[in-house]
């Protein structure tokens, strides 16, 4: 893909992409996003360092792409119910580990997040993505074709514990196991170790059989890519095509970021 108005070094084949040459702090045109928008779901992660923004310059970047969730109980960074901060430090510890994409619980999961880097431990803190794309590919055309007619459910009781009163929901939903991209078209795996909880249709032993095989595939290294943070560095993720895990090695340091939330669609499958 040409760019012209943005610079795009790729940083795996799999995926992941340094952005430069834009300010996003700036009300960027028309060409810009567009070439933004592209590079994020060519690369499906895309990086920017050195950024410098106000919580309404980080919003207003988001809404270009859609609108933004706000986060049912969890409480925004002040004034701004849109961005959820994400803080750690000796007193709490919080580091989504395993592998996952936000909250494919969801009837409509994200379709993608913004992530900016507040403050940083002296190391470590770094974030991982796996290319659910390039997982796909690499499976062979009978396990392509054997996946691609399997749906999955996916909770979050399991994770989060039991509601605890009427508002507190603990969504479910049932989505294809492969997805296609809504833009490009590209076919994708869509379980997660984390909120996945079985393959519609099986016994529990073939539904967890199948889980864990896919589970070890998408730990290949070849679908990763590993970033590590510097303070206004940014991650932008498509949760359609990847799927991420927070580096737990810095406690009890403190790491703080903010997250901008885009709403998604519905998955669907369609075969090429
Ligand atoms: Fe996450």
């Amino acid at each position: 893909m040409a760019y012209e108005t943005i610079k795009v070094r790729k940083l795996n084949p799999a995926l992941g992409a340094m952005i430069s040459g834009v300010d996003l702090s700036q009300d960027i045109g028309n060409q810009t996003f567009q070439e933004i928008h592209d590079a994020l779901v060519e690369n499906q992660v895309i990086f920017f360092r050195d950024q410098h923004l106000t919580p309404d310059q980080h919003k207003d970047f988001g809404r270009r792409f859609g609108t933004l969730h706000v986060h049912p109980v969890a409480p925004g960074v002040e004034g701004h119910p849109e961005i959820l901060p994400l803080h750690s430090d000796a007193k709490k510890q919080y580091a989504a580990a395993a592998w996952h994409s936000d909250v494919s619980c969801d009837q409509e999961p994200n379709m993608g997040a913004i992530l900016y880097a507040k403050v940083l431990p002296d190391c470590g803190g770094d974030t991982m993505w796996a290319s659910m794309h390039a997982a796909y590919e690499g499976l062979s055309d009978k396990m392509q074709h054997f996946l691609s007619g399997l749906e999955a459910e996916h909770g979050s009781e399991h994770i989060f514990g039991p509601p605890k009163n009427e508002k507190d929901k603990r969504p479910t939903a049932i989505h294809p196991v492969i997805r296609t991209h809504p833009v490009s078209g590209r076919q994708g795996i869509f379980v997660n170790s984390s909120f996945t909880t079985r393959i519609v249709g099986m016994k529990p032993r073939e539904s967890d059989a199948i889980l864990q095989f896919i589970y070890r595939h998408i730990d290949t290294p070849e679908y990763h890519v590993r970033f590590q943070w510097e303070v206004n560095s940014i991650a932008f993720w498509d949760n359609r095509s990847t799927q991420h895990r927070a580096l737990a090695d810095y406690f009890p340091q403190t790491r703080t970021m903010h997250r901008v939330t885009i709403n998604g669609d519905k998955p669907f499958y369609r075969p090429n």
